[in-house]
């Protein structure tokens, strides 16, 4: 929780564009206090989490990185409790274009956003790729774990809801197979800034986004927290990076048992460090 904590600050700080200075200053401290608490060194007295939760303008749950446990945040928590991978344990294909457009020839860091029992996850750590990957469910984290352990590789894996999360590291891949439609349309610029922002020059967003059509019913799985993106949005927050690939299907699902059909936006985006426009 400490790091997790330092992070938040950190992040949540720069936001508000505030200083570790100014930030001390209106909390009545040293900014060594505020330096400290983002090298996770220390953490702060309880008792200045109001005021801190005040000025950088976030719910003390979000400061802490707490997932409330009131609400089921996702049906998958209850889905992924039994001992079998309800998604498999075979790689999506877009792994493999991964595996060619970016191999591991060098230092590659990687991370896999809402990776559920981690299948993908694995399959990139197995072929040498230094991944993290996050998921909000307990049940996910603990597969990725189990399944990375039978494997032999090491992920970095946590629990984490992506509407709160936000990089402050660099990775060379960004990579989330149905997972972005969690993000809440006001949230996706802000969050899709950050992830451009914390991706080095020359690596890849290779995502995919459920999208609306008229002539498709809504998934039998009644989430309330979904919300399908339109046709082209994803591609909307990258005209300023090279598409490599994109492509809008549908196709064929049958995820709690009752066959239903998806539209699916795909994109692999490269962030290119000389752009003539
Ligand atoms: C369709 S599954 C895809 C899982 C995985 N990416 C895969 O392809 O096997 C959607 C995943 O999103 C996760 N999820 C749902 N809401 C989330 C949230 N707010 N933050 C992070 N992950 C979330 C679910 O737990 C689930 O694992």
């Amino acid at each position: 929780m400490k790091e997790q904590l330092a992070r938040n600050i950190s992040t949540y700080r720069k936001e508000r564009g505030l200083t570790q200075e100014e930030l001390a200053q209106t909390l009545g401290l040293s900014f060594q206090a505020v330096s400290k608490w983002e090298n996770a060194q220390t953490m702060p007295d309880i008792s200045l989490l109001p005021a801190l939760s005040r000025t950088l303008q976030v719910s003390v749950d979000k400061l802490l990185g707490y997932v409330s446990q009131d609400k089921p945040v996702t049906v998958y928590e209850e889905t992924y409790k039994t001992q079998e991978y309800y998604w498999g344990t075979v790689p999506n294909e877009v792994c493999y274009q991964v595996l060619q457009l970016m191999p591991p020839t060098k230092h590659v860091k990687l991370l896999d956003i809402g990776c559920g029992e981690g299948k993908d996850a694995v399959f990139f750590a197995r072929n040498g790729y230094d991944v993290t990957a996050f998921d909000v469910t307990d049940a996910g984290v603990e597969k990725t774990k189990k399944l990375a352990a039978q494997t032999g590789v090491h992920v970095h894996v946590f629990k984490a809801d992506i509407v709160d999360y936000r990089l402050d590291t660099h990775f060379d891949i960004l990579f989330s197979s149905g997972v972005l439609h969690y993000i809440k349309p006001d949230f996706r610029q802000e969050i899709f800034e950050n992830y451009k922002q914390f991706t080095n020059p020359g690596g890849m967003h290779v995502f995919n986004a459920f999208v609306g059509k008229p002539f498709i019913a809504p998934p039998p799985e009644n989430e309330p927290y979904a919300f399908n993106w339109y046709s082209g949005e994803l591609l909307a927050h990258y005209r300023d990076w090279y598409i490599r690939d994109s492509a809008e299907i549908v196709f064929d699902c049958n995820s709690s048992g009752i066959p239903h059909q998806h539209a699916m936006s795909k994109m692999i985006a490269q962030k290119i460090s000389d752009i003539r426009v």
